[in-house]
């Protein structure tokens, strides 16, 4: 095993077989709902996207809590950065890693997958993958920075910019070469954004290219998605997005069903309250009653999808301003579940 795999897998505890991961979410990787699943047997999560030169420029970071908090039921938890520029990436890293908070974050992961325009256009996110040079600048002086502190530092990509393009096995070899210590692959390319099927196949290209722990992601949402991508390829970890919002049980019912084989039950309508009023109290313990309501409405409408009448629900929870009004509906959904 090279020094570097072996490094960044002892962060994890020896017993959990399958390491289970919450992807970065921006909008819904917030504090309390990392908590939450950490709770609930994610092995590890990451923040949402946070920008390197936000950072540089607002070395206080008062706005950034809400997004970088580390929530006191995580276990391993990382700081997701964003950028084009490698002098961005050490100052950023060097004010987080130095701060008494945020320094507590076991690594930092760089996102070279984000697809919006707004990103992408600056040269950031899955635009990196385009300029293979600056990516692997920006990794060597995101390592060498985390390195002051004794950090480590992944990079999340996509599969490639276009199915013309699938470029992840290449860069992840040169990434490995800069000192990074594990790959995420988003086994879509940016063309696809979040549609489409995730072509998984990548992941053994990758494997074949790259010897880091690598961590698989794009549409696994159940225990069975899982069994047949160990059929594929030997990943170290797995990464759950979407199927999580709303349901952050997710993490255990994947871990009880592969144990067992079988369908996990349903949570029980007193379990799901419980979950969504921790998800809402701890948002407004951290941004205040009427903006942590607004924030959870969206949250709220994952939460409620699969409930009968669900779009009704829904409607009233999106008029949402604060907490007992949200109570009362959520009470009534709990009911409908039975
Ligand atoms: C609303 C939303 C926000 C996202 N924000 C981020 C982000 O901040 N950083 C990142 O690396 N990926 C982000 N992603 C991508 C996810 O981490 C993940 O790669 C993608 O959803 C595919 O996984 P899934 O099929 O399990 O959802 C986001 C995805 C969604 C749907």
């Amino acid at each position: 095993m090279n020094s570097k795999r072996r490094d960044f897998m002892s962060l994890f505890s020896a017993e959990d077989e399958l390491i289970l991961g919450l992807a970065p979410m921006a909008g819904t990787s917030t504090p309390p709902f990392r908590g939450l699943v950490s709770q609930l047997s994610a092995t590890f999560t990451i923040s949402e996207l946070v920008s390197a030169r936000g950072i540089v420029y607002n070395p206080h970071m008062q706005k950034m809590s809400r997004y970088l908090l580390p929530d006191p039921r995580e276990g391993l938890y990382a700081i997701q950065l964003f950028g084009h520029d490698p002098a961005d990436f050490s100052a950023a890293i060097k004010i987080l890693l130095e701060h008494p908070v945020y320094g507590q974050a076991d690594w930092i992961d760089i996102n070279m997958g984000c697809p919006v325009k707004k990103v992408c256009g600056t040269g950031a996110g899955a635009a990196l993958m385009l300029k293979p040079d600056l990516a692997c600048a920006i990794a060597a002086a995101a390592v060498a920075a985390a390195a002051e502190f004794n950090k480590m530092v992944t990079v999340k990509m996509r599969s490639g910019w276009d199915a013309g393009k699938i470029n992840a096995p290449a860069l992840a070899r040169r990434l490995q070469g800069e000192g990074v210590a594990g790959i995420t692959v988003h086994a879509r390319s940016r063309e696809q954004f979040y549609g489409g099927q995730a072509d998984w196949r990548v992941f053994t290209a990758v494997r074949q290219e790259c010897s880091l722990p690598l961590c698989g992601n794009g549409d696994i949402k159940s225990a069975e998605d899982i069994r047949r991508l160990q059929e594929m390829v030997k990943l170290d970890g797995y990464q759950i997005g979407r199927a999580a919002m709303g349901n952050p049980f997710i993490f255990e019912q994947i871990r009880e069903a592969m144990k067992s084989g079988s369908q996990p039950p349903e949570i029980n309508s007193e379990r799901w309250l419980q979950a969504i009023i921790n998800h809402l109290d701890g948002m407004i313990e951290l941004i205040g009653e009427a903006a942590g309501c607004r924030e959870m409405r969206s949250q709220f409408a994952h939460y409620v999808r699969s409930v009968r009448d669900a779009a009704g629900f829904r409607d009233r929870l999106m008029q949402i301003e604060d907490r007992q009004s949200a109570i009362e509906i959520l009470l009534e959904v709990a009911e409908r579940r039975g």
